[in-house]
């Protein structure tokens, strides 16, 4: 029987991030409902729990809970800030509200250097953001570790049941990794040596058994996520599944030829490249706000696969190459309060009477574990290290109207931003860069002539998976080539502009 780690979602922008730890040290880990019943949990032979943290307050009525019969499963269990005060408030301890939040690096002294903290310094730095903290530990537990002013970590060994205060999931707390690793292997007693090759045999699994013999149609971006997801249905189901590539003229030059060679000669599965230029552009038509175009784009997509599911005789699924951080921005992962940024078009702009079933393997994953993943199903590394590639395409790198003259416009310089920026040697490092045109004109003179032209930005970041990014400090030759080339080559251009801002508070696309 496989062994399943089950981290309960109570609304943290960090549960994904703790399955991952948990993944990392080579255990299966799942993200379930806060709200799961003790039955569902049951029939998922889960080995041990983790209760992650969350924006609400015990305190509060009608907060997120759980189902108070999972404590008489016997289940190891592991709470998390939020998860910790739950289970102080569930099992009679008492829990209060501190004078304040308490946010960033904090040091603990350690009680009990046994356990969870087993092989671990006396004091460790944690990172720490909560706002209620247990009082008074409930009945059968003993305080493993304190700070000045709370309770860090709590524990009853007989029952195998442990809180911490802090986030042992992010790097800020440094030993955090082993503190989940003395829970899940000497505490909960798991057995360890998952792999992705692993998660590759319970997707194919999984998917074979979702579609049966039904039909899937997968839209493939050509960038590392869909092509992964379609590697994996390719693996899965074969001819089942039709890889659509829509060419919806927002993608950069020599874009849709590099596709055909990938799919068709070095990697080739069912592909169909769909020319649907015309129809996006006119839908985009006279559309400036970027949420607006956002949705215009993913609503033409979706109108698109309708068309292509029709032309091959009917598809019942839609697999899209979602990703994790994908889904946290545009809205929380298991419908928490987590704010939408942007709608991602392969998340936000779905039409909610959609006639499509959704299949999104890589939905629990991180950009890194994805690439792993690609290279675990053979795709060739000059496609699993493309850098990211918006959905939306230039749609949302041109600010203002998408037209054909402001998308030729944008190919071109573009293509001189790739050409240049590939002559730099820290290159492979860089998580993105493209032009953005500006819809702003600017005076210049070229020879005798006055120019009123086009300002085109130059982008380039580097991230480890799109959450948070800063710019390059790309040298200054390169960046004077990039701009001679693109002021004197691409005709409306004439300025060049270096963006220096960091996400957050900015973001990667301008839109
Ligand atoms: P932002 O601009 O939100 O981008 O900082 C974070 C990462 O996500 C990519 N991105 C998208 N990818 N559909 C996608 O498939 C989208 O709508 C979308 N918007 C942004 C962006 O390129 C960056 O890598």
């Amino acid at each position: 029987m496989r062994e399943i780690v089950a981290v309960l979602d109570f609304g943290s922008q960090y549960a994904q991030l703790i399955a991952r730890r948990i993944r990392e040290l080579g255990v299966y880990c799942e993200i379930v409902m806060h709200d799961i019943s003790a039955e569902e949990l049951g029939a998922m032979h889960t080995k041990a729990l983790v209760l992650s943290g969350g924006p609400a307050s015990v305190l509060e009525e009608n907060h997120p809970d759980m189902d108070p019969r999972i404590f008489e499963m016997g289940l190891p269990m592991l709470g998390i800030c939020y998860g910790m005060q739950l289970i102080g408030a569930m099992l009679g301890g008492t829990v209060e509200s501190a004078h304040g939040r308490e946010y960033g690096p904090a040091a603990i002294d350690i009680d009990s250097p046994s356990g969870l903290f087993e092989g671990l310094p006396k004091r460790l730095d944690v990172w720490m953001s909560h706002g209620d903290h247990v009082t008074k530990a409930p009945k059968g537990f003993t305080t493993l570790a304190h700070t000045p002013q709370v309770i860090a970590a709590m524990g009853d060994a007989d029952r195998r049941i442990y809180g911490v205060q802090f986030h042992p999931e992010v790097v800020h707390t440094p030993k955090g990794a082993e503190i989940l690793k003395n829970f899940l292997f000497s505490i909960a007693g798991c057995a360890g040596g998952w792999t992705m090759a692993n998660f590759i045999e319970e997707s194919v699994a999984r998917i074979r058994s979702t579609v049966g013999t039904d039909h899937v149609i997968c839209g493939l971006s050509g960038g590392v996520d869909s092509s992964v997801t379609a590697a994996l249905l390719h693996k899965a189901i074969g001819s089942q599944m039709t890889a659509i590539f829509v060419d919806n003229g927002l993608l950069r030059a020599g874009e849709v030829d590099e596709i055909r060679h990938m799919f068709t000669q070095e990697y080739p599965l069912n592909l169909d490249i769909v020319n649907a230029r015309e129809q996006f552009l006119f839908n985009l038509k006279g559309i400036i706000e970027p949420e607006a175009k956002r949705k215009s784009i993913g609503k033409t997509y979706i109108d698109v696969f309708y068309g292509e599911a029709e032309r091959i005789g009917g598809a019942k699924f839609l697999a899209q190459g979602t990703l994790y951080p994908d889904i946290i921005e545009s809205r929380s992962a298991k419908g928490g309060p987590s704010a939408t940024i942007k709608s991602h078009h392969n998340v936000g702009g779905l039409p909610k009477d959609l006639k499509f079933e959704l299949i999104e393997p890589l939905k629990e994953l991180f950009k890194d574990e994805v690439r792993v993943l690609g290279r675990e199903l053979g795709l060739p590394e000059s496609l699993l290290n493309r850098q990211p590639f918006p959905g939306p395409g230039m749609g949302v790198r041109i600010l203002g109207e998408v037209t054909k003259e402001n998308l030729a416009i944008l190919q071109e310089a573009d293509k001189r931003v790739q050409e240049e920026i590939r002559t730099y040697d820290g290159y492979k490092d860089i998580w993105q860069s493209f032009a953005v045109l500006l819809p702003v004109k600017s005076v210049g003179v070229m020879g005798d002539e006055r120019t009123y032209a086009n300002v085109v930005a130059i982008r380039a970041v580097h991230s480890v998976d799109g959450m948070t990014a800063d710019w390059v400090k790309l040298p200054y030759d390169v960046l004077a080539r990039i701009s001679s080339r693109i002021i004197n080559e691409v005709k409306g251009v004439n300025r060049v502009v270096y963006d220096i801002s960091s996400k957050p508070p900015s973001t990667i696309e301008w839109e």
